[in-house]
Order: structure tokens, then C-alpha cells, then sequence
């Protein structure tokens, strides 16, 4: 029987993720299929009781990352940690339903590669980040996972968000860090800066920091600062415009859309996708 998946969403019509699961379930044909799954928030507890029976996985995208963890059996630790789902699966030998994370370890292999680094992604190797300043944008669900990675990764993490309140209890909720407005950026000098606002996405002529941000970021320093956003429609957002403008090296966000996408896919399948089924085409590792 045809095994069911897809991504649990609202809105979600414009979602890559079928189009990238069922190419590599075709790859290794496997008789599967994944669907765009859309449940609008005050739908979802009852989508969930129908979904347990017809489907055996899922990915979870806005808005509900937070809240499905309250239709499931087991929550991973990082997810639980992070507050936040990405990742459905039911355990075939328990019929356990399990919500578990890979944004964090997509954002690290994304970092990797956008780096030009060669990587084994079954070893999970983060050392290039040891020590290194990562400027984190936001607070909300996607930063948690991303402040998680950089914790896990033992880089120094700091988090800016409009409203500084929440860029502290992040830090301070994930064993210190330092923290300030968005406004603040002048005070640091990062390695990485990472955008998980959600600025960008609805208005695509709004930024998260000023143009003058990723100069400064520049100013006398003879390596790149990288600057991944999470934001993948546009896929050249306007931060990633400015920031390569004055010189940062920029890593699109389909990068950590594949590969969180690929870390569900091995859970759901067991089996790792070839890199070139796995790695859009115009990232620099590519040349
Ligand atoms: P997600 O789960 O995608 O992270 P979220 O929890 O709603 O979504 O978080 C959205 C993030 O984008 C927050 O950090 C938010 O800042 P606030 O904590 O101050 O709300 C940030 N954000 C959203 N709109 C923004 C804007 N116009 N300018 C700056 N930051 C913004």
C-alpha cells in the first residue's frame, strides 16, 4: 500500500516540499506520496485524529511548529527543547507518534556547504563553527532552532530581536549568550548572521537590519562573514542583496530547505538521497 506523507501547513500552496520528497522517493522508488496538507490553525486537532490513520509522516511548517506537539505521543528532545515540530513520524514498533526537529541540523550541513566546506553530512562535524560569532535575527520558533544549533555547535551566540525582551530569555534559555534590540547590531563584529525573522517574507522590501549593518559587519576583516536567511521566497532576498553588495558571501535559504528536508527524509526512509538530488543547483559548493 501506497504510504502517505506530506506538509501540515496554512497556508502552504506555494510549499517545495512534495516536489522534493517525491523526487526522492521516485529516485529510490518507493511506493509513496506526499502531499501539500493544508489545516488552518483552528482545524488542526481534529485534521489530526483522521491523520494518524491514513498517513505514516509529515512535515510541520508555520503555524503550526508549537502547537502540534499536543496531538502526539513522544516529543524528541530537541524539539522539545526548542519548542518546536518540523518532523512527524510513527514508529512502526510502537505505533508511537513521534515530533521531532531537523531545522537546527539542516541550518548546520546549510552553513557547511554554503561555506564551501566539504562535509560528511552522516558525520555531523559542526567544529568550523567552534568559537566563531553568530549573529542570530529573531526570536520566535525558527530561532529557537537555529540558537539550538548554534549552542550545539559551541559557536558564540548572539540574538537580536525587535523586541529585546525575547532575544534574552532566548540566550538565557539556551545556557547564556549575549542579546540586544536589532538596533544593536553595531555593537558586534559576527563571523555568521543568520536571519530567522520573518522579515522578508511577507514584504520583500523590508530587511531585519539596515543596508550601513553588513558594512560594518565587513570592516577590516580579511575572511568573509557569511549570511544565511531562512527566508526562502524570494529566494535573494533583499538582506542577501545587501549583504552581498558590500561583500559577505550569502547562502539562500532552499540550502536548509533541502537539507532539514533530507534529515526527515532519512528518519521516515532510513535511506540518505544523493547530494545531487539534494543540493540546489546554485550554491557555491556547485561550481
Ligand atoms: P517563527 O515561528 O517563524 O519564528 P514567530 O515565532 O512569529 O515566527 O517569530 C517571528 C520573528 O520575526 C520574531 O522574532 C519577530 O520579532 P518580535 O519577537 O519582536 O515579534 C520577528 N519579526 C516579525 N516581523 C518583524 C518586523 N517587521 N521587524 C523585525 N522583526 C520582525
Amino acid at each position: 500500500m501506497t504510504k502517505r506523507y506530506g506538509v501540515i501547513g496554512y497556508p502552504v500552496k506555494h510549499s517545495q516540499s512534495p516536489e522534493i520528497h517525491n523526487r526522492w522517493f521516485r529516485h529510490f522508488k518507493i511506493d509513496a506520496s506526499y502531499e501539500l496538507l493544508v489545516v488552518p490553525p483552528d482545524n488542526l486537532s481534529k485534521f489530526m485524529i483522521g491523520f494518524k490513520e491514513t498517513h505514516v509522516g509529515a512535515s510541520v511548517t508555520i503555524p503550526h511548529k508549537e502547537a502540534v506537539g499536543r496531538y502526539l505521543d513522544v516529543i524528541d528532545p530537541v524539539a522539545a527543547v526548542v519548542r518546536a515540530v518540523n518532523t512527524l513520524y510513527c514508529d512502526e514498533k510502537t505505533g508511537k507518534w513521534h515530533g521531532t526537529n531537523t531545522d537546527w541540523l539542516g541550518a548546520l550541513q546549510a552553513l557547511s556547504f554554503g561555506m564551501g566546506l566539504t562535509m560528511d553530512l552522516a558525520a555531523r562535524d559542526f567544529s568550523f563553527l567552534r568559537g566563531k560569532q553568530v549573529l542570530l535575527l529573531g526570536a520566535g520558533g525558527a530561532a529557537r532552532a537555529m540558537a539550538y544549533a548554534a549552542r550545539f555547535a559551541a559557536a558564540e551566540l548572539v540574538v537580536l530581536n525587535r523586541t529585546k525582551a525575547k532575544a534574552e530569555a532566548l540566550a538565557k534559555g539556551l545556557g547564556g549568550g549575549r542579546a540586544g534590540g536589532l538596533s544593536e547590531f553595531a555593537n558586534f563584529r559576527p563571523d555568521i548572521v543568520i536571519n530567522a525573522t520573518s522579515v522578508g517574507l511577507a514584504n520583500p522590501h523590508a530587511t531585519p537590519l539596515p543596508p550601513e549593518a553588513w558594512s560594518h559587519f565587513m570592516r577590516d576583516r580579511s575572511t568573509p562573514v557569511y549570511v544565511m536567511d531562512m527566508v526562502f521566497n524570494p529566494l535573494h532576498t533583499k538582506m542577501l542583496k545587501e549583504a552581498g553588495a558590500a561583500g559577505c558571501q550569502t547562502i539562500t535559504g532552499d540550502l536548509m530547505l533541502s537539507l532539514q528536508a533530507r534529515e526527515a527524509f532519512c528518519i521516515w526512509t532510513g535511506l540518505n538521497p544523493p547530494e545531487e538530488l539534494v543540493l540546489p543547483k546554485n550554491q557555491p559548493h556547485d561550481a
